[in-house]
């Protein structure tokens, strides 16, 4: 197959990595002639191709692309439309839907409504560098899910459904475990492990959120005494500092003092975040947390249901179930896990910042 633009190819460039350019010399690559949703489509599978392909799908507000069953996104650093989520769930193949975030949740959803006998639990691993998008991800997936899987289950953020619950656990864990640093306004300084449970359905109905449970390990204990200049210590504080009521400062021993007034938040020379209003987020944080005490998710399930975060490492393979010693299960269609790979659109100088 001929290059399709005459004597034009991928070749190395120093400032854009690859540029197009007639064909000279050895490291050099053929153009492909059309962007694909999938890229195992692509005439030719090379570097430029795929960071081109990624490129243009990006330029078209389309930042989720396929490579077969993993899912790469490219962080569109904005809100974007979201499909409906009836049309995903609704949609007799999923090979028709296009790439989303959504799609690779349902897909995971079906793998549970398959036979028992072959049905198995399923795992979405979200991975990429910091700032790539892995946390919205992973809201999205988890969303999609508990409306999925919710009778009645609804998108209004104020709902306190049980499913809803369940997704408003997020901020919380975000107020207390994430912090701005030089790579992204709202990174998690963890890592995370969340473990939603689907009750089994009889037959003919769908399996419904049964509970869920968040462990959390790897927090950055070092950043509650030390940031690194336009960095900032755990969201919280901040949070608390501006947000509170007045008889909360009292409480607390407050006083007047703003965030500029403690050594542990007033070093780093970062006391505010444009994309981050404490105080209303302060008081999202009172209502979410209220919302929580009075039906705490355990309500509906006692065993798999009750969150909790922990500092105890641990990684999805171990707790696995074990594997049956024979017959060996037959694996399901849908391919487990189903990995979300997510890119940052562009390469970040600062280096040692999750
Ligand atoms: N799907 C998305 N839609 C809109 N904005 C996004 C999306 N994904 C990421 N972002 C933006 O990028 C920032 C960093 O994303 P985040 O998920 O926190 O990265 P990571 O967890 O990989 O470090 C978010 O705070 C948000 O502003
Ligand atoms: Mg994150």
């Amino acid at each position: 197959m001929a290059a399709t633009n005459d004597a034009q190819m991928w070749v190395r460039d120093d400032e854009h990595v690859w540029k197009t350019a007639p064909a000279d010399g050895d490291d050099q690559h053929k153009l492909n002639p059309s962007l694909e949703t999938d890229m195992t489509s692509l005439w030719y599978l090379h570097e430029p191709g795929i960071l081109h392909n990624l490129k243009g799908r990006y330029a078209e507000t389309e930042p989720y692309t396929y490579v077969a069953h993993l899912l790469v996104a490219v962080n569109p650093l904005r809100p974007i439309p979201m499909p409906p989520m009836q049309s995903v769930r609704d949609a007799a193949s999923l090979s028709g839907v296009d790439p989303h975030p959504y799609a690779i949740a349902e897909s995971a959803y079906r793998a549970l409504l398959l036979p028992k006998a072959v049905a198995q639990s399923q795992s979405i691993v979200v991975s990429g560098e910091s700032g790539a998008g892995k946390t919205e991800s992973t809201k999205i997936i988890m969303r999609y899910l508990a409306w999925r899987a919710g009778a009645g289950a609804s998108e209004a953020p104020a709902s306190s459904s049980f499913n809803d619950r369940v997704v408003q656990s997020n901020p919380i864990l975000e107020s207390l475990g994430n912090a701005k640093t030089q790579r992204n306004h709202n990174s998690s300084r963890f890592g995370k492990f969340i473990k939603l449970a689907f009750a089994p359905a009889p037959a003919g109905t769908a399996p419904l959120l049964e509970g869920g449970r968040i462990d959390t390990y790897l927090l950055e204990k070092s950043r509650l005494a030390y940031q690194c200049t336009g960095e900032r210590n755990f969201h919280i504080f901040y949070e608390m500092l501006a947000g509170a009521a007045p008889s909360q400062h009292d409480e607390w021993h407050f006083g007047k003092r703003t965030a500029a007034d403690f050594h542990y938040l007033n070093t780093s020379g970062c006391l505010s975040v444009a994309e981050h209003d404490d105080a209303a987020e302060y008081a999202n944080l009172g209502a979410r947390s209220t919302r929580w005490a009075r039906h705490p998710p355990s309500s509906r399930s006692s065993s798999a249901a009750s969150p909790r975060a922990s500092t105890s490492v641990i990684s999805a393979a171990s707790r696995r179930p074990p594997r049956p010693k024979s017959p060996p299960a037959p694996r399901p269609r849908t391919p487990s896990p189903s990995p979300i790979r997510a890119l940052s659109p562009r390469r970040r100088r600062c280096s040692g910042s999750r």
